[in-house]
């Protein structure tokens, strides 16, 4: 059995249909790694985009895409989310959830800013979300699962490929607006790339991570409002800190204060044996540290089509097993009263 199915054939009724909101970059890898699959037991059966006349890669069957969402949402037993944003890709997926049905999705600005709309379905484990946070790099699982059984202390992350990324090439003396073209070119900056350089996109991830392993309670606004970006980064500012031994990194952290969850993006500056700089390029980082687990650090591919799109393949076969995806912890983690640490220190 093929993992692609052309349009105008019937599908198998034992067949999961997996319709696709999006055939960007994560979309048409994932039709890609989809093709390449047997016995997989699911078949992309339509895939929504914007424009059909648009230049495509060869794993995009031309004959699977539609401009009607209400095609592919009436005619897919699972939906995924590879469009993102906070417009139609979340109108969608709440929509195909509110029928019963189960969603796979890489939309991190959904999941983060909407939510309240989502739990319902959290409960009944029908989102699975792997893909959303670190792409292909397994933290979403960890953090929900293993890690909750240890109490969480403070999470810092590099969690933005097109941040990391740009940083690194300006600490080899790449202009700025250099290293954001070259990131956009090869496929880890969000269509609206102010996300990621405005911290935005890091803020959306860290949210989902602190619900998941600190507290289902955190609100969006609240990270949103403690967010700074790197926009006002030169090649300068970086050589600077660099000669005084450090490294310039986008970091989300959570850390406890006044008896609640603190959530904030910034620019700080790690020492050069700092454990996050393993994390270099493209890649993301996390260090979670928790009474009695101790420092556990994730560190891996961050961003990109065949990064993102193995995590959504592999929630896609989750569905298709009868497994469940993430539930949505029913009690917050207490703050710990006296746990000392000592915070990142922010670039000014
Ligand atoms: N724009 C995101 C990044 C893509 O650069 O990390 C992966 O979420």
């Amino acid at each position: 059995m093929h993992g692609i199915l052309p349009r105008m054939t019937s599908l198998e009724h034992s067949t999961v249909r997996v319709g696709l909101l999006g055939a960007g970059t994560v979309g048409s890898a994932l039709m890609g790694l989809a093709s390449r699959r047997r016995d997989s037991g699911f078949q992309v059966s339509q895939v929504l985009v914007q424009d059909l006349k648009k230049s495509r890669p060869a794993s995009v069957a031309k004959e699977l895409l539609t401009l009607d969402p209400d095609e592919v949402v009436s005619n897919s037993d699972i939906l995924v989310d590879v469009m993102g944003g906070v417009g139609l890709a979340t109108k969608l997926t709440l929509r195909f959830l509110e029928s019963g049905k189960t969603v796979v999705t890489a939309n991190k600005a959904a999941l983060a800013e909407r939510w309240s709309d989502f739990i319902p379905h959290f409960a009944e484990g029908r989102i699975h979300f792997e893909a959303a946070v670190m792409a292909g790099t397994p933290v979403v699982g960890p953090l929900w699962q293993v890690l909750r059984s240890s109490q969480p202390l403070e999470l810092h992350a590099i969690l933005n490929g097109t941040c990391n990324y740009i940083v690194g090439q300006l600490e080899a003396g790449i202009s700025y607006p250099e290293a954001l073209a070259e990131a956009q070119r090869l496929g880890f900056a969000e269509a609206d790339p102010t996300l990621d350089v405005g911290g935005y996109d890091t803020a959306h991830k860290l949210c989902l991570l602190a619900r998941l392993g600190f507290s289902p309670e955190l609100l969006w606004e609240s990270v949103k409002s403690d967010t700074r970006g790197i926009n006002h980064l030169t090649p300068m500012i970086i050589r600077e800190v660099m000669e005084q031994g450090g490294r310039v990194r986008l970091v989300g952290s959570v850390v406890p204060r006044d008896e609640s969850w603190r959530l904030c993006v910034r620019p700080v500056i790690l020492p050069e044996d700092h454990p996050l700089i393993s994390a270099s390029g493209s890649k993301n980082g996390l260090l979670f540290r928790g009474d009695p687990v101790g420092e556990v650090l994730i560190s891996g591919p961050g961003a990109g089509g065949g990064p993102t799109a193995s995590a959504v393949l592999a929630d896609i076969e989750a569905v298709v097993q009868g497994r469940s995806g993430p539930k949505q912890p029913t009690f917050a983690a207490s703050v710990p009263r006296d746990y000392s640490f000592e915070d990142l220190v922010e670039l000014e």
